[in-house]
Formats: structure tokens, C-alpha cells, sequence
């Protein structure tokens, strides 16, 4: 059989170690299906000592990919190792998208754009919310603090258990970004529009604060980053409590669509027939 380099096949592939489960060739498998396009999108397991060289294949063109997006624990020195990383990947310090461009290694972080897609589809006007409440401080939270700040909400507040993950970010991200420690939750929450978790609390079996999410304004949102369950223990809570809630998927769906642009040449639809293919991908699993 004839290798995609031969057939010029548009290949590009999804690394991170492990990444058996990403669920990535699903969304951009299905893609390629919808519009017809000869491509191939396939995981590439890579491990942490094993990326500068697999980088280096790609620089050099030795690999045939176009471009591929990068997963844990590989975000940072794929942000690095860029030639060149655009301002959103520079300010998060994290590419998750890479593309070449004149022989020259691109790179981006599309959790940005993805997670305020997934929000101005399922809860349009969510941006108008004055104040925030971002729980956790990890690389997640990064990137859902760019995205707020470049939204305009006014102001930011990162509650995290380590209190000195959360004042980087304030440090990082400026004057809107406060930084409190977890103890401070209640007194925060109380008159926010938007709450969102970037942790996986309660995931593990481990216990999950009882949040006052009723103290929040009365047309506030309440959102989460994971997306397996569908229904955080954290989303249950706030559903509970008359909170209108969005789940965690559509930004994994949405943060595929500028990568898959980029490589192949048309801009995909996040739509209910992908979501659903990967929630019964997701049922399957369990
Ligand atoms: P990611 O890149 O996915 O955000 P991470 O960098 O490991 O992952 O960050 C995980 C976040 O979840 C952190 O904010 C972490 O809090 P710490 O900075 O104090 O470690 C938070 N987190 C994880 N488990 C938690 C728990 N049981 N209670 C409170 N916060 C937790």
C-alpha cells in the first residue's frame, strides 16, 4: 500500500504521553468523514524525552505532518520549542496547536478560543457578567483567565488551595485578576455572575466543598472545564441549587475547530451529531 507521503495524503497528528485516550482523532476524524478530505489525523504517543526529536522531525519535514495538536505533558515545551508562538500561546506559556508555515513551526493554544466559543453557544451573553470566580490555578485556569479578560469582565477572582499558584496568575494576568485562597470561596462566590471550575475536585471520590452558589447574582452561570462526567459533582451542586449550568465538552469540540483549519483547509461545525458521537464514545469507556 502506498504511505500518505506518497499519495499526499494532509496528515497531522495528536501527541502527549500517554495519549491512547484523547479523543481528538474521534472529533477530527469525523471531520475529515463530513467534508470528504483525503487526510489522515492520528495519535502520536511521544514521551517527554522523545519531543525535541519529534519536533525536529517535523521542522525539518522529515515526518510529512502538517501540523498536529500537543497534549499533557507536552504543552510547555511544545510552547518552547515553536519558532513561532503566537501572543495567546506566549501568555499561557502553553501551545496546544502547532502548524507549519514556510518551513517555520507555528504555534497556539486554542482552550482560549474554545472554552468562550462553548459559552457564547450554550449560554449566549455569559461575557456580560461584572465579576468572576475562577476555582484552581493550574494551566486550564490560564487559559480561562485570558479568555475572560479578553471578553472585558471587569473582574477576575482565582481561588485556588495553593494561595501562591493563584497570586502568580494575578501577577501574570494583571490589575482585573485577584488571587484568594480557598477558605475565601463563600465571601467571593457571594454576588458573582460567573463561576467556573478548572480542578478536578470530587473527581477521585474526594470530597467537594458545599458551595453557596444561591449567594451568586440571579442571572449567574456556572460552569466546568472537565467534561467527564458530563455532570461535575461541582455542576450537580449549582443545578441543585436553580443555577443555570454548561457543561465541559463543547470547549473540547470547539478547541479542535482552528487547528483543523489550519491543516486542512476548511473551517468544521460543532455540531449535535459530533457531540453526540463523543458522549457515546465517552458511555462506551465506562
Ligand atoms: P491543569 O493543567 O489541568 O489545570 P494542574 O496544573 O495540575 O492541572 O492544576 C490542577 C488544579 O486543581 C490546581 O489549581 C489544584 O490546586 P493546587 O494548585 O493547590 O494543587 C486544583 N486541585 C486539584 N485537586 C484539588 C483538591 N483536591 N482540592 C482543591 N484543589 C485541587
Amino acid at each position: 500500500m502506498a504511505d500518505s507521503r506518497e499519495t499526499n495524503m494532509v496528515k497531522a497528528f495528536v501527541t502527549g504521553w500517554p495519549v491512547k485516550h484523547s479523543r481528538s482523532p474521534l472529533i477530527h476524524g469525523h471531520w475529515l468523514k463530513q467534508f470528504g478530505i483525503a487526510g489522515e489525523y492520528r495519535r502520536e504517543p511521544v514521551t517527554v524525552d522523545g519531543f525535541p526529536a519529534f519536533v525536529a522531525s517535523l521542522k525539518s519535514g522529515s515526518s510529512s505532518y502538517v501540523g498536529g495538536n500537543v497534549t499533557i505533558p507536552h504543552k510547555e515545551l511544545a510552547f518552547h520549542l515553536a519558532d513561532e508562538p503566537d501572543a495567546i500561546a506566549s501568555d499561557l506559556g502553553a501551545a496546544n496547536t502547532l502548524w507549519l508555515q514556510k518551513g517555520r513551526l507555528h504555534a497556539t493554544n486554542t482552550d482560549v478560543y474554545g472554552f468562550a466559543a462553548n459559552l457564547d453557544e450554550q449560554h449566549a451573553g455569559w461575557d456580560t457578567a461584572d465579576r468572576a470566580v475562577v476555582l484552581g490555578a493550574g494551566g486550564a485556569s490560564r487559559a480561562v483567565i485570558r479568555a475572560l479578560r479578553d471578553r472585558g469582565i471587569h473582574e477576575i477572582n482565582v481561588v485556588n488551595r495553593t494561595p501562591a499558584r493563584a497570586q502568580e496568575l494575578a501577577d501574570r494576568f494583571g490589575r482585573a485578576v485577584h488571587a484568594h485562597p480557598i477558605e475565601a470561596l463563600a465571601e467571593v462566590v457571594s454576588g458573582a455572575g460567573l463561576f467556573v471550575n478548572t480542578t478536578s475536585l470530587g473527581m477521585d471520590g474526594g470530597e467537594v466543598p458545599e458551595i453557596d452558589f444561591s449567594r451568586m447574582n440571579s442571572a449567574a452561570l456556572v460552569t466546568d472545564i472537565v467534561y467527564v462526567p458530563l455532570k461535575t459533582p461541582i455542576l450537580a451542586q449549582a443545578e441543585n441549587q436553580g443555577l443555570a449550568i454548561v457543561d465541559g465538552l463543547g470547549m473540547l469540540l470547539h478547541q479542535a475547530v482552528p487547528g483543523f483549519e489550519k491543516w486542512f483547509g476548511r473551517r468544521p461545525l460543532v455540531d449535535e451529531e459530533l457531540r453526540n458521537l463523543v458522549i457515546a464514545d465517552m458511555d462506551a469507556e465506562q
